[in-house]
């Protein structure tokens, strides 16, 4: 899969497009813009159609809106809560299971100094190795494994277990973390829940806390301000645990 080069944003609609080839001229609804035109440094170019167009170099969020999804993704509501109350940084090293699509993981990776990624599924991890491309990030290892057999990274300060039997790898993270180091499991079911929580009794994790977070956008246009009738409702409980 191509890198993505540039971003154009129609300023009249603000209809978003990725571009990945600046060589060839880029078409839209609104018009052509032409290849010369997006391999200059100009920050508004003119479409054939006499439309501006911002143009810009990819953000992490552009990349991530245009992942390409296999299984469900963590949505960005639940990864900004794990980045805040984990507090990885520059110097952080993560290890996240299963891979998936990869939402969570280039997520750490884009914060993180390593990521270490286990993903037993070889479709899900062809998936991910086409994002890692797209992301053009070299700080992740892809590894296609079962986490269940164990984890061979040490001194991780935060293990991230999205799958359907997290205790199964209880033991795994334990040894991995470094001493504070945290686990954060997602489990979209409360029975999942218990089995994880009841697992983690006679180790060295800690349960701290379990929540979910609901999202509801608002709309915002003329003289109408309210919330939007749907909302993203539950997607699954997080359960912040520590190594101590
Ligand atoms: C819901 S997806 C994870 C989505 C991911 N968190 C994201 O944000 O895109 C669950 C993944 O766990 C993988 N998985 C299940 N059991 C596993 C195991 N024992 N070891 C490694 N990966 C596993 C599945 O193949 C699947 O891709």
């Amino acid at each position: 899969m191509r890198q993505i080069q540039k971003v154009l944003i129609e300023q009249k609609t603000g209809k978003k497009y990725v571009v990945k080839d600046v060589d060839d001229d880029f078409h839209t609804s609104a018009g052509v813009i032409s290849s010369a035109d997006l391999k200059s440094s100009k920050n508004i170019v003119k479409s054939s159609k006499k439309e501006n167009f911002v143009m810009l170099s990819p953000s992490f969020p552009d990349l991530w809106e245009n992942l390409q999804r296999g299984p469900q993704v963590i949505a960005q509501k639940d990864i900004g809560l794990i980045l805040a109350k984990t507090g990885v940084n520059q110097n952080s090293i993560a290890v996240d299971a299963g891979g998936g699509s990869g939402s969570l993981c280039f997520s750490l990776a884009n914060v993180c100094k390593e990521v270490a990624v286990y993903e037993i599924n070889p479709e899900h991890f062809a998936i991910l190795e086409k994002n890692k491309q797209l992301l053009g990030r070299s700080n992740v290892l892809l590894k296609q494994e079962d986490v269940y057999q164990g984890i061979t990274e040490t001194e991780v300060d935060l293990v991230t277990l999205d799958l359907p039997e997290p205790w199964k790898v209880v033991v795994h993270a334990e040894r991995a973390l470094k001493l504070g180091g945290f686990l954060v499991v997602y489990l979209p079911n409360l029975l999942q829940l218990k089995t994880f929580v009841d697992s983690t009794a006679r180790t060295g994790i800690t349960v701290l806390e379990t929540l979910e977070l609901l999202e509801r956008q608002w709309k915002i246009e003329d003289r109408i301000m309210r919330p939007e009738f749907q909302m993203l409702g539950h997607t699954g409980f997080l359960t912040f645990c520590r190594k101590w």
